[in-house]
């Protein structure tokens, strides 16, 4: 039997991922698939960094910053565990968010440190860029109502992407890197990801699960 495929989908605030997320966890082409996204706030570190994003409880950057990636970390079992039973994932946000809105932070933590903490976590197969304007980001709804949503930070987290996109595409085992214009349709960027993803599940469903960054 295959194992299953893990497929993240990375973006700036509002590019339209949770969507898509949706989209392809229902589509025969990720059947059978477990749907999960980061922060998961619904276990107490996942509480914990809800009251953060929500501005209602502050802690230092690198604190945040550890809880994040324990709440991934809390999460490795199940995953291995999906994979290994021949379940596909599709995860809305990972290591890469967790990097890019940190080391983007003004005087924040160095990027080494910052992937340091999931170096080990179960690599994605595949990571999918929702790729959009800052300013068609901005029109969507509920911009702005959370800590990190104001334009020059999300600014700066693209360029922290950009060079994570670089890093990986240096390195001999890392997840394959895929940009998707997500400035069209729903539609439209749902047919893409499929496409994409029907190649991965051909290139990597008898491949080894990976460890992140190492
Ligand atoms: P969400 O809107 O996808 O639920 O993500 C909440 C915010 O948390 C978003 O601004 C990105 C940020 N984030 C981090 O700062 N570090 C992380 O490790 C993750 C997964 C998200």
């Amino acid at each position: 039997m295959s194992r299953g495929v893990f497929i993240l989908l990375e973006g700036v605030d509002r590019c339209g991922k949770t969507t898509q997320v949706g989209l392809l966890s229902e589509s025969s082409v990720m059947a059978p698939c477990e749907k999960m996204n980061f922060p998961d706030r619904t276990t107490e570190i996942g509480k914990t960094i809800n009251s953060y994003l929500k501005s209602s409880l502050d802690l230092s950057d690198e604190s945040v910053h550890l809880l994040f990636s324990s709440n991934r970390w809390e999460r490795q079992p199940h995953i291995l565990e999906c994979l290994q039973g021949g379940k596909n994932i599709v995860c809305d946000r990972y290591a890469y968010s967790g990097v890019a809105f940190t080391n983007s932070k003004v005087d924040g933590p160095a990027l080494d440190w910052c992937k340091a903490c999931d170096v080990g976590l179960p690599r994605p197969d595949a990571i999918l860029f929702l790729d959009v304007s800052q300013s068609v980001a901005e029109t969507r709804g509920g911009f702005g109502d959370e800590r990190y949503e104001n334009t020059t930070h999300q600014t700066a987290v693209r360029k922290v992407f950009e060079t994570l996109k670089t890093e990986d595409q240096a390195m001999d085992n890392a997840p394959e890197w895929h940009m998707v214009d997500a400035g069209r349709s729903i539609e439209e960027v749902k047919k893409d990801i499929e496409e994409i993803v029907k190649g991965v599940k051909e290139r990597k469903q008898d491949t080894p699960i990976g460890k992140l960054w190492s």
